[in-house]
């Protein structure tokens, strides 16, 4: 906590300015020389020589395409470190190996395609990571190797496809993985398996429309699930059943769902259970069947299982009836078989004279 106030106020006093030994390149060093600002200069590279004081260093904006091995090999000091805003396609291993008191690293709005396993080397200590708008398609096992502490990751905006079932293995200390607006299509056991502080996770906006059962079983922190504007059609209890949790709210909206009687029951059960929230029930809206296309969930609910009620309904009715009948009939037989007897005995009737 104390570092993200540091962090908050770095980014806050940036503002102020001051000359530096980059000043021929127009940065500025405000704060003796603990904040490095050199955003928006149209840079094509990155500046060798920043300060050593440097505890944040602000390259946003720019044209930088590499960031070369050792660049950072004299900056042991820097806490910030923004990137956002570039042309970045390169990160070579090891990169910011040096960097082992780096809490904040921004690179979104890049063009980086892959994360390999030297990526990550030396950034134990890293608390957030920004990718947002990169061109990644795929995570797996060394993508965030070696960031043990992290506890805010945005891959929000990328073009993520496949997660591989360790890519997170490392990051029992993350609390927020935001992967929305990406093309995911289906979520597999194990993704998520040791994300045991996780609290926030947020999936709108992909392709999604599998979920495995127990998906979700091992975020024992989660707060909030987001899955609004998937690909989901329809929901199996388990999967948000297995969320044991003490309180978690999960957003549905923007989904094709199939209302047939099935989904109903699913979501009377999922909000019998007291600690999962559905703050967006009143807002799912069918695309099944045609003729409940853009209704409601909520509209509809009630009618959902009337067809099946009424067979129900008459099979129930016809099985009564039925078993009504043989009864009557057997207990007529065996009446009848009485009399015949007693009948017969007197020798006045045969059996068959009543029908
Ligand atoms: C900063 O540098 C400029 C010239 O580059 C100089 O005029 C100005 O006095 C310097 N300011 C400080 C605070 O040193
Ligand atoms: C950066 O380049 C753009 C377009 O070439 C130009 O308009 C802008 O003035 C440049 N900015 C600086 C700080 O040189
Ligand atoms: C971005 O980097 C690519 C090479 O990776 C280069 O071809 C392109 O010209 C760069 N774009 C800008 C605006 O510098
Ligand atoms: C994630 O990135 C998006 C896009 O850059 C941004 O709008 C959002 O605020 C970020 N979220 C967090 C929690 O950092
Ligand atoms: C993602 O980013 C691209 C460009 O970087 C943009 O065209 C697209 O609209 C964005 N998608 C969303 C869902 O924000
Ligand atoms: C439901 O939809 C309405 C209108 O689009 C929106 O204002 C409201 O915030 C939504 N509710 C939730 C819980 O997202």
């Amino acid at each position: 906590m104390k570092e993200l106030v540091f962090v908050l106020l770095l980014v806050t006093e940036a503002s102020s300015r001051s000359n530096c030994t980059l000043s021929r390149l127009g940065c500025d060093c405000p704060r003796d020389h603990r904040f490095t600002i050199c955003s928006r200069l149209n840079l094509t590279q990155l500046p060798s020589r920043v300060p050593t004081s440097t505890e944040l260093l602000d390259l946003s904006g720019n044209l930088i395409s590499v960031v070369p091995k050792n660049i950072f090999s004299t900056n042991r000091k820097l806490r910030v470190l923004l990137l956002q805003n570039n042309n970045i396609s390169a990160m070579e291993d090891g990169s910011f190996s040096q960097l082992e008191f780096l809490q904040k690293l921004d690179l979104s709005q890049n063009r980086i395609s892959s994360l390999t396993g030297g990526f990550s080397v030396g950034l134990a200590f890293l608390r957030e990571l920004q990718l947002s708008h990169n061109q990644l398609s795929s995570l797996d096992s060394r993508s965030f190797l070696h960031l043990d502490g992290l506890q805010r990751l945005n891959l929000t905006n990328n073009s993520i496809q496949s997660i591989q079932v360790r890519s997170f293995s490392s990051m029992s200390s993350l609390r927020q993985l935001h992967l929305q607006d990406n093309q995911l299509t289906s979520l597999r056991s194990g993704t998520f398996s040791m994300l045991r502080s996780l609290e926030v996770l947020n999936l709108a906006g992909n392709q999604i429309s599998k979920m495995e059962m127990v998906v979700f079983n091992p975020l024992t922190s989660m707060t909030l699930l987001n899955l609004a504007d998937n690909r989901l059609s329809t929901v199996n209890f388990k999967t948000f059943l297995s969320i044991h949790t003490y309180s978690t709210h999960i957003l549905l909206q923007g989904n094709p769902w199939t209302c047939d009687c099935e989904l109903h029951r699913v979501f009377r059960k999922l909000r019998s259970i007291q600690r999962l929230f559905l703050d967006d029930y009143a807002n799912l809206t069918c695309a099944e069947p045609p003729v409940l296309l853009n209704h409601l969930l909520k509209d509809v609910d009630s009618e959902l299982c009337i067809a099946e009620t009424v067979t129900v309904l008459i099979i129930t009715i016809t099985v009564v009836i039925t078993v009504l009948a043989a009864m009557l009939m057997g207990e007529r037989k065996k009446k009848k078989r009485r009399k015949g007897m007693h009948w017969t005995q007197q020798g006045d009737f045969s059996d068959e004279s009543d029908f």
